[in-house]
């Protein structure tokens, strides 16, 4: 078990684009897996990314706690290697975000409400499943994160960024969606 250190907004390593896992996950891809499980666990978050504990790889590991399982599914945490997050045809709607990498602030982010997730689980086995609600945003906002993307960058409107304290004490109503 090892918990590792939360790169935070500023880093280098949070703007690059992160490489490609060759091969099947050997055991030092496993050993990340593990402790970024740990670290995740230790954080309190939904998602974390390689380049976020300062290893560039394309991965990351994610889940969806019953509270915020909204038309999804709970989901248990996973983890995928080599993500391909692609759009499919749905509204765009803004909802908050966090991020372990930008602590104590949230905003609200224009995100695709339906999304295919393709890629490889830590066993090498495929990936291939459609995610909508909370679970798209999540993967939309971890995989940004290998390609050096922060939520900010994403953001259309900055009225809707805040203290975490604060947006809670004023949460303020977000327009129902953006494009479609
Ligand atoms: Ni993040």
């Amino acid at each position: 078990m090892a918990i590792l250190k939360i790169a935070r907004m500023g880093h280098p390593v949070l703007l690059g684009k992160a490489a490609a896992v060759t091969g099947p996950a050997g055991p030092e891809i496993r050993r990340l897996l593990a402790d970024m499980a740990d670290t995740l666990e230790d954080a309190g978050g939904v998602g974390l990314a390689a380049p976020q504990v300062h290893e560039a790889w394309r991965l990351f590991i994610y889940r969806v706690p019953a509270a915020r399982a909204d038309d999804a599914q709970e989901m248990p945490l996973a983890a995928v290697i080599n993500p391909v997050v692609s759009p499919l045809p749905g509204p765009v709607v803004l909802g908050w975000e966090g991020c372990l990498s930008i602590p104590g602030l949230r905003a609200a982010v224009p995100r695709h409400t339906r999304v295919r997730l393709t890629g490889f689980d830590a066993e090498g086995a495929p990936i291939d499943t459609v995610l909508s609600g909370f679970a798209a945003r999540v993967v939309q906002h971890e995989n940004d994160h290998l390609d050096g993307i922060l939520y900010p960058m994403r953001m259309t409107d900055f009225r809707y960024f805040g203290f975490n304290e604060e947006v809670s004490s004023y949460p303020p109503a977000l327009p129902e969606s953006e494009t479609s």
